[in-house]
C-alpha cells in the first residue's frame, strides 16, 4: 500500500490551512488505494536551514536531529498533496524552508497541490511546480484552487463547493496513480546528482 503525505504548508496562528488540510485528509481517508498521513509543519519546527551541507550533496548525513526527524517523515511517503496558501504571490517561507532541507527524500515521488488565498493561490502553485521539478518530483496537472470569497463563509469558515470536492477527488486519483507508477524508479535508488 503506498502512502501519501498531506503536507500542511502554513504555520501562522489562526491559519485557514488547518481546515483545508483536514478536509483533504478526511476526504482522502475514504479511499482504499493508498494510506494518507497529515504532515503539519508545526510538528516540525525547523529553524532556517542550518545544515552545513546542502541535502543534494549530503546523502542523508545530517548534523541535526530535527533534520533527521523531518527526513524520516518525508522518506516514509511515496507521494504528496501539498496544501499551500498564497503569500505575496508565492508560497510561505516556512514551506520553502522545509522543502529545502531535503533532496533525495523528495525524488521520484508525485505531488499534487491544493491552494487557497484571496484569489485562490494559483500563483503559489505555479512556483511550487518549479520547485518540485528541481527536486525530481512528478507534479500532476489537476489542482484544487480555493478563493476565500467563494469557498470560505465570511472569509473564515471553509465551506468547500461540490466542484472543489470533485476536483480534489480527481487530484487524488492522479497523485495515487503516479505515486504507484513511480515505485520502480524509487526502488532503483537515489537519482544521480547532476547540475541543477
Ligand atoms: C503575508 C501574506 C501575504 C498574502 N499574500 C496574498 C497574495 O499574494 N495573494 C492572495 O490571494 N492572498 C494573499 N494572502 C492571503 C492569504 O492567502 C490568506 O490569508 C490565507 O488564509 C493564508 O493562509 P493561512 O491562513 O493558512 O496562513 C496573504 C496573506 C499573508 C499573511
Amino acid at each position: 500500500m503506498i502512502k501519501i503525505g498531506i503536507l500542511l504548508g502554513s504555520t501562522r496562528p489562526g491559519r485557514r490551512g488547518e481546515q483545508v488540510a483536514t478536509w483533504v485528509h478526511q476526504r482522502a481517508s475514504h479511499r482504499t488505494d493508498a494510506e494518507f498521513e497529515l504532515i503539519d509543519l508545526r510538528d516540525h519546527p525547523l529553524p532556517h536551514l542550518d545544515e552545513p551541507t546542502p541535502a543534494l550533496l549530503s546523502q542523508g548525513r545530517y548534523e541535526h536531529e530535527h533534520t533527521r526527524a523531518w527526513s524520516a517523515t518525508i522518506a516514509s511517503c511515496d507521494g504528496f498533496v501539498m496544501v499551500t496558501p498564497e503569500y505575496n504571490q508565492s508560497i510561505p517561507g516556512v514551506l520553502k524552508n522545509a522543502i529545502d532541507y531535503l533532496y533525495a527524500e523528495w525524488n521520484n515521488k508525485a505531488a499534487g497541490f491544493v491552494s487557497y488565498g484571496v484569489v485562490g493561490g494559483a500563483r503559489a502553485v505555479a512556483q511550487l511546480r518549479l520547485i518540485c521539478g528541481a527536486l525530481r518530483m512528478a507534479d500532476v496537472a489537476p489542482q484544487v484552487t480555493l478563493p476565500l470569497l467563494t469557498e470560505f463563509e465570511d472569509h473564515t469558515v471553509f465551506t468547500p463547493s461540490a466542484e472543489s470536492v470533485a476536483a480534489l477527488d480527481t487530484l487524488l486519483d492522479h497523485v495515487v496513480a503516479w505515486s504507484t507508477a513511480l515505485a520502480p524508479l524509487r526502488a532503483a535508488g537515489p537519482v544521480a546528482v547532476a547540475a541543477t
